[in-house]
Formats: structure tokens, C-alpha cells, sequence
């Protein structure tokens, strides 16, 4: 089983909590193999492409996914992410600044893609996500214990699907 986590980050926000993801899948599942792909970067597409599940996150902009995300999802037709689980997380400055508009908006582009989505919620967690997670302020790393939850839930669910 392959994850990828594909983020985009202009300050680090974004980047921790993709780590923190990461850290919250091998945690449980360590035979999964997962990759960080920043969007800046060369995404390696045949891992992508590979992968039972995309995890997406961004920082919030404006109260949308943030552009460099977004360009990502509008260069990205001609790669085949149909049947995969997907995700998404974000990072934002406040409560009320449109993390769940953001999210939306990645879900929307998933489903656009013929991706089976997932909020990351579990019944039995502590932790709820209703349509990903989120992580608030500077101090990113406080939010280091939801991050790991929701990927773990993300790849508990990876794995009732699609087997190890
Ligand atoms: C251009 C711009 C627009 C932003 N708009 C919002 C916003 O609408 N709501 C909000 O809560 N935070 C907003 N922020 C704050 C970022 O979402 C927040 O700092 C985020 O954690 C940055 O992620 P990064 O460190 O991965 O780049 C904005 C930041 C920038 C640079």
C-alpha cells in the first residue's frame, strides 16, 4: 500500500502538519509506504499514480485552497487519481477564516476526479474530523496529535478498502 501526501506550503505551516500526517500513518501502519510531495517540486507522478490513497493540503488563502494548490489540481488532468481515496487538510490563521470553504474546495476538485473521498472521520477516535483537518496559528505544532489521528483514520480507511 502507497499514500501520498501532497501539500503546498509557503511558510512551514503546512509542510509540519504533512509531517505530522506521515508520522500518524507509520505510527500504526508501518508497512505502508507514504511519500511527502511538496507541489513546488517534482511530484513523483508513478508513485502518485500508484497510490491507494492522496492525502491533499493546503495553507488557506482568502478563504480558498491556496493557489499553488490549486494550479496543481488544474495542470493535473491528465493524472489518473479515479478509484483512489482522497483526503484533505489545510492550515489557516483563525477559526473563522474559511478553513471549511478551503476544504470544500479540495474535496470538490477529488470527486472531480472520480476519487472516493473521506472526511477522516472515525466513530471510535477521540478526534472528529467532519471534512479534514485543520490546524490553526503559528504554533502548528499543537495540533501535532490531530494531524497524526486524521492520517491514521485516512489510512485505517485505505486499508479496509484496498487491503494492505
Ligand atoms: C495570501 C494569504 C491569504 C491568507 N488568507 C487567509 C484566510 O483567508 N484565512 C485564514 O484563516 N488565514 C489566511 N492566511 C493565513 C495562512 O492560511 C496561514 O498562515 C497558513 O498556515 C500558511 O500556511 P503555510 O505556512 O503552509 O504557507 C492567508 C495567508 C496568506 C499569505
Amino acid at each position: 500500500m502507497k499514500i501520498t501526501i501532497l501539500y503546498a506550503s509557503q511558510t512551514g505551516n503546512t509542510e509540519a502538519a504533512a509531517e505530522y500526517i506521515q508520522d500518524g500513518i507509520l505510527a500504526r501502519y508501518p508497512f505502508i509506504q507514504v511519500k511527502l510531495a511538496d507541489v513546488r517540486e517534482d511530484v513523483e507522478i508513478s508513485f502518485l499514480e500508484q497510490s491507494d490513497a492522496v492525502i491533499f493540503g493546503s495553507p488557506v488563502y482568502f478563504t480558498s485552497m491556496g493557489w499553488e494548490m490549486k494550479k496543481w489540481f488544474d495542470n493535473s488532468f491528465r493524472i489518473d487519481l479515479h478509484g483512489k481515496l482522497g483526503a484533505a487538510f489545510v492550515t489557516a490563521q483563525s477559526a473563522a477564516g474559511g478553513t471549511d470553504t478551503a476544504i470544500m474546495e479540495m474535496l470538490r476538485h477529488m470527486l472531480a476526479k472520480g476519487m472516493l473521498v473521506f472526511s477522516g472521520t472515525d466513530p471510535k477516535s477521540a478526534q472528529k474530523f467532519q471534512l479534514g483537518a485543520v490546524g490553526l496559528g503559528k504554533d502548528i505544532e499543537q495540533y501535532a496529535e490531530q494531524f497524526e489521528a486524521f492520517g491514521a483514520c485516512v489510512a485505517q480507511k485505505a486499508v479496509q478498502l484496498f487491503g494492505k
